[in-house]
């Protein structure tokens, strides 16, 4: 009977023993995984940032990217640009800065204009002379445009300020498209609106009611989703005050500032853009008081 009563204590004993050292393995895994959840949530700006950089640009992203034609809601970016170039453009010689995979630079050529693209992305790049095996593509490095100063009569580019992410790499952009300009040249650029990423609006090709675009602030990171290419990209809110005020640092007049809505009868059921803009094109002069400055 004692040896009985002994037997229970004793396995009672290493039950706890079991019990207290399947807690101890339990804590340590939850408190792993919470610490690890907390590290991630810490730091998650940087991770954010670094993968978002490594998504755009992937040769996977240019591959989607370059499938996307001037379609959907983009084809209103690209609407009036023939009416703005016939308005304020004189010349032909066209450099397209930020051609990414050629799509502005065809659009380009196609209304008669000798243009070359350029763009800091091998891959986009790869993608443009892939699809235009005639057409003229540069890649370029630093965001310096190998070329001499006064060349173009025209400066294009389409979709690219709305990926810098800060104004440091807004100023540069801005300058070499000014030093590359003829004296008295034209410059067009079409990028976001303030309204492009915004949480509640609803544009025919793009889904972007993602947390990070609840009331961003001018330079915030924000997130598209291009439905007619599936690619996801990550841009930045720059409002026009910010916008207007580097391209006057860096030497251009402001001409005019073009809002596009969508209208009825163009092939698309617009939703959002019959009354807001998602974008914003700025027609822009190098003045000739400026080139004393530079030759
Ligand atoms: C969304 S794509 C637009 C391409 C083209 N302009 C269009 O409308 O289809 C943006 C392009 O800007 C390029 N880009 C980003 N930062 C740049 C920079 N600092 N200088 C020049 N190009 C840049 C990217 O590599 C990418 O190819």
């Amino acid at each position: 009977m004692e040896k009985i009563v002994h037997k229970k204590k004793q396995s009672k004993r290493k039950l706890s023993k079991k019990n207290l050292l399947t807690i101890l393995i339990l804590t340590i895994v939850v408190c792993s995984v919470f610490l690890h959840k907390t590290d991630i949530v810490f730091n998650k700006k940087s991770i954010t940032m670094k993968g978002a950089f490594q998504e755009d640009y992937s040769s996977n992203n240019a591959f989607k990217y370059s499938n996307f034609d001037i379609q959907g809601t983009s084809w209103l970016s690209f609407r009036d640009v023939p009416k703005l170039i016939n308005k304020y453009v004189h010349g032909k010689k066209t450099l397209d800065f930020g051609c990414g995979a050629g799509r502005s630079t065809r659009f380009l050529k196609n209304i008669g204009l000798n243009v070359v693209g350029i763009d800091i992305s091998n891959e986009f790049i790869k993608q443009a002379h892939r699809i235009d095996k005639s057409g003229k593509y540069i890649l370029m490095k630093n965001t310096t445009v190998p070329i001499k100063n006064n060349t173009y009569d025209f400066v294009f580019s389409s979709h690219v300020l709305l990926m810098l992410p800060n104004k440091e790499e807004l100023n540069k952009a801005l300058s070499e498209m000014f030093r590359v300009t003829k004296k008295d040249g034209t410059c067009i650029i079409v990028t976001g609106s303030e309204k492009m990423h915004a949480f509640d609006e609803k544009w025919v090709s793009y889904k972007t009611n993602f947390p990070e675009n609840i009331n961003p602030k001018s330079g915030d990171m924000v997130k598209l989703f291009i439905k007619d290419c599936g690619a996801v990209f990550h841009d930045y809110n720059w409002t026009d005050e910010d916008y207007s005020k580097a391209i006057k640092q860096n030497g251009f007049e402001i001409v005019t500032r073009h809002y596009p809505l969508g209208k009825e009868n163009e092939g698309y059921a617009w939703i959002s853009e019959k009354r807001t803009s998602p974008y914003i094109l700025y027609v822009l002069k190098k003045p000739e008081e400026k080139l004393a400055a530079l030759n």
